[in-house]
């Protein structure tokens, strides 16, 4: 039953996976609070109560957590787009990693043999990809460009984020601005950013055509700003270039040589820094060979196979978006390793071990799924080995821990795998998101 808000006296015991603290109150239920650290005492107001559980946020301290640091942000409490930004990098790290041993060993009862040196990068300024929400709000003054509030369908009144790059941060107040100005300014939902090394791209999402004058003042904010526009007018294959002919987005993996082009709305990883030690580490914790056939599972447009390709005597990619299968082809010829890395387009939510066996033995696995894992291809692996030479080695990226500590349980209890490694990546820095990286060997 819900009752009136009261302030309790809280002790706090651990972070939850939204990075809150989690208490006990006096009537024994589990309280999550936000903005309260492990070790801190706090008062807490509470604002809702359930049977057994209920939430609030802490309004004053007794006792501060010595990880506790000054958000950098003004926003931060208000907007959804950080969660952690109370709490300082190493104990940020530290929580990142607890979660990905808890989940191995609650989910799966496994420990990895070696605890991966956790990788950070730029706290600050590393976002290249976002999905700014646009809106009129006559009440704020006119448009709003942000993030949404937490857990709220609202729009944060941003001024600045410290997560996006500072040029990035800077155009918030003048896209509200350019919004309010065009023709329709309640029929444009988002505003999505991509950036790559050297170009920023705006798509702009608009439920009405645009007009001449809409164009117009699209085309002035861009050469004003630096900044590329993209159109759509309706789903994902709508979107197109403002003006033809503009330089292409791209990012480089230096220490491979390889330059990848892309569009806006391509999955690429958001963290440019984290993602090029990523691969190389990746790269180092695979060990390919010369010789070896590689199956890199889920990938993209290429980030880890081309990389792959300069090392292996052949790469085989496999992703469910037909679209980036043909990105990740084309980027092979622009860095000339079509020789090496083949690509195909395939549902691997739905594999079975009749498609993994047409697949061919590769000596390496990388898998790189999203959020939902890759149950189906574990599954199939386990069935395979009855009649297949499975993968000598596997690197497994994952960014949730519970799926990949779920689908380490398969290959390690059924597929006679060794977890000889994990570790974390700081990716998102401030938020509560754990990307982490597992190596298997088969002995
Ligand atoms: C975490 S991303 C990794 C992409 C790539 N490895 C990279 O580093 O850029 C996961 C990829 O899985 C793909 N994907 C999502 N669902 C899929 C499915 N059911 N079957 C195959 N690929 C899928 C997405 O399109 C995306 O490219």
């Amino acid at each position: 039953m819900e009752q009136r808000e009261r302030t309790e006296r809280l002790q706090i015991d651990s972070l939850d996976l939204d990075a809150r603290g989690v208490a006990r109150s006096a009537s024994g239920k589990v309280v999550f609070v936000d903005n309260a650290l492990p070790g801190e005492c706090v008062q807490a107001r509470i604002s809702r109560s359930k049977r057994n559980w209920e939430q609030g946020v802490a309004v004053a301290w007794e006792r501060v957590a010595s990880s506790r640091e000054v958000p950098l942000c003004p926003h931060f409490g208000v907007c959804g787009g950080c969660s952690m930004q109370h709490v300082d990098a190493s104990s940020q790290l530290a929580f990142k990693q607890r979660v990905l041993e808890d989940d191995l060993w609650h989910l799966s009862r496994l420990k990895a043999q070696t605890l991966l040196r956790p990788i950070a990068g730029p706290s600050w300024g590393y976002r290249t990809r976002a999905r700014l929400a646009v809106r009129l709000v006559p009440k704020k003054g006119g448009v709003l460009v942000g993030f949404h509030e937490k857990r709220s369908s609202y729009i944060a009144d941003m001024r600045s984020c410290a997560i996006l790059p500072r040029r990035v941060s800077d155009l918030l107040l003048p896209l509200r601005e350019l919004v309010a100005g065009l023709s329709q300014p309640d029929r444009m939902p988002q505003i999505e950013l991509a950036m790559g090394d050297t170009v920023i791209a705006l798509v702009l999402r608009h439920l009405e055509p645009l007009t001449d004058d809409d164009m117009l003042r699209l085309r002035t904010f861009g050469a004003q700003h630096g900044v590329q526009w993209w159109l759509q007018p309706k789903g994902p294959d709508s979107v197109t270039l403002l003006d033809p002919g503009a330089e292409q987005l791209s990012y480089d993996l230096p220490e491979f040589g390889i330059r990848m082009p892309f569009r806006p709305t391509d999955f690429t990883q958001v963290n440019p820094a984290i993602n090029r030690v990523m691969v190389a580490r990746a790269l180092r914790l695979l060990g390919v060979q010369p010789t070896d056939r590689v199956i890199d599972w889920f990938c993209g447009l290429g980030n880890f196979t081309l990389p792959i390709a300069t090392q292996a005597r052949q790469v085989l990619g496999v992703e469910g978006s037909a679209a980036l299968v043909a990105r990740a082809l084309d980027n092979a010829f622009r860095n000339d390793l079509q020789d090496k890395a083949v690509f195909t387009a395939r549902n691997l939510f739905e594999i079975t071990v009749d498609d993994l066996l047409a697949f061919g033995p590769a000596e390496r696995w990388l898998i790189d799924p999203p959020r939902e894992g890759a149950l189906a291809l574990c599954k199939a692996l386990v069935e395979a080995g009855e009649v297949f030479v499975l993968p000598r080695r596997i690197v497994y990226v994952s960014c949730n821990p519970a799926t990949l500590a779920r689908d380490a349980g398969l290959l390690v209890h059924q597929a006679g795998y060794a977890l000889r490694a994990a570790g974390v990546m700081n990716m998102f820095p401030h938020t509560a998101h754990v990307e982490s990286m597992a190596v298997f060997e088969r002995p």
